[in-house]
């Protein structure tokens, strides 16, 4: 309970645009809530009422008991934001603008000092220390963003959309940044519209969509009642097409769906890896070549398509 987000029926509108419709969920004291969803689902304006930089027209917010809109400021003293677009300023250094942060928390000099070096070295830049931030990659100035809202130790933490337009590998490292900050009780609360974050980081996860909750579980709970793996497969011969087509009919869950151009298919299928190997083996037997054979999760997309489906049944 202590430190712990409870959001209870939040609606908010711009003008016309229902941004809230009326959202609940809770995260646990000391771990990660992922909060899913497309462009447009209301991400960024429940963690705007959550940080008080907003006011929602109805329902409740409360973080460790500490209603948002009614204390903000103590609200303030608990939490810090790394908003969706680096808040950095570029003609600073990466040190001056996390010792510009210690003192706006009313750190002294020195103290800012110490927690600026602290942190640098926390997120592996010391060598770019110094360097003024529009130098900086779009990975550095995310990392910088992330230091710079844990300067005053927050209790409880929003990111939203860290490691958006990161590559791969710069995003897996912030995803190791990201647990080390949890590991020392932190509660955070993350968006993101990418399943395999979600997946990767977060202990619950909320999916939202057009401003409502459409789906919240565990990572685990979610994939097993939003839709098995996705098979995709190609072949060097196209005019295999039709014969591969009624194949993979048998093994996957629905039609197949292909790409007569490059030869290309993807369909759902049940059983993973076995699903797989099934289809490596029955094309083999027609002598039919693969020349790339995958298996992906669902993307963000088939999801959500899964779960509307679902509701509509
Ligand atoms: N200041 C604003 N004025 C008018 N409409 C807004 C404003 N901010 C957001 N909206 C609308 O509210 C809805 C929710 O927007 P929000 O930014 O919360 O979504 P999001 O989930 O963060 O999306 P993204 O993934 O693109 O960041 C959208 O329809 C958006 O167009
Ligand atoms: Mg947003």
């Amino acid at each position: 309970m202590q430190n712990d987000i409870v959001v209870e029926d939040v609606r908010k509108s711009y003008g016309k645009v229902q941004a809230l419709k009326g959202v609940s969920l809770q995260a646990e004291a000391g771990k990660i809530l992922g909060l899913l969803g497309p462009n447009g689902a209301g991400k960024t304006t429940l963690i705007r009422i959550l940080t008080t930089l907003l006011k929602p027209d109805s329902g409740r917010a409360t973080i460790a008991g500490i209603d948002v809109a009614k204390h903000p400021m103590r609200i303030r003293s608990l939490i810090g934001l790394a908003g969706q677009y680096p808040a950095v300023d570029e003609m600073l250094t990466g040190r001056e603008n996390l010792v510009m942060v210690g003192q706006l928390y009313h750190f002294s000099r020195k103290a800012s000092k110490e927690r600026a070096q602290e942190l640098l070295e926390q997120f592996s830049l010391t060598d770019a220390a110094d360097r003024t931030v529009k130098t900086y990659s779009g990975g550095m100035r995310r990392r910088l963003d992330l230091a710079a809202s844990i300067v005053a130790r927050p209790a409880v933490l929003f990111l939203d959309e860290p490691t958006t337009g990161l590559d791969p590998r710069t995003r897996n490292d912030l995803w190791e940044f990201i647990r080390q900050l949890v590991d020392d009780g932190t509660t955070l609360l993350l968006t993101t519209q990418q399943l395999e974050e979600a997946d990767n980081l977060a202990d619950w996860i909320t999916v939202i969509d057009h401003g409502e909750v459409i789906a919240a579980g565990t990572s685990e709970t979610l994939k097993s009642q939003l839709g098995q793996d996705v098979l995709e497969l190609q072949i060097s011969n196209r005019s295999y097409i039709p014969q591969v087509q009624t194949l993979l009919e048998s093994i996957g869950r629905e039609t197949p769906h292909v790409d007569t151009a490059t030869g290309r298919f993807s369909v759902v299928v049940p059983h993973g890896t076995q699903s797989l190997l099934e289809a490596v083996r029955v094309l083999d037997q027609q002598s039919i070549a693969i020349a790339d054979i995958a298996l992906r999760r669902p993307t963000l997309d088939e999801v959500f398509l899964s779960i509307t489906s679902a509701s509509e049944n």
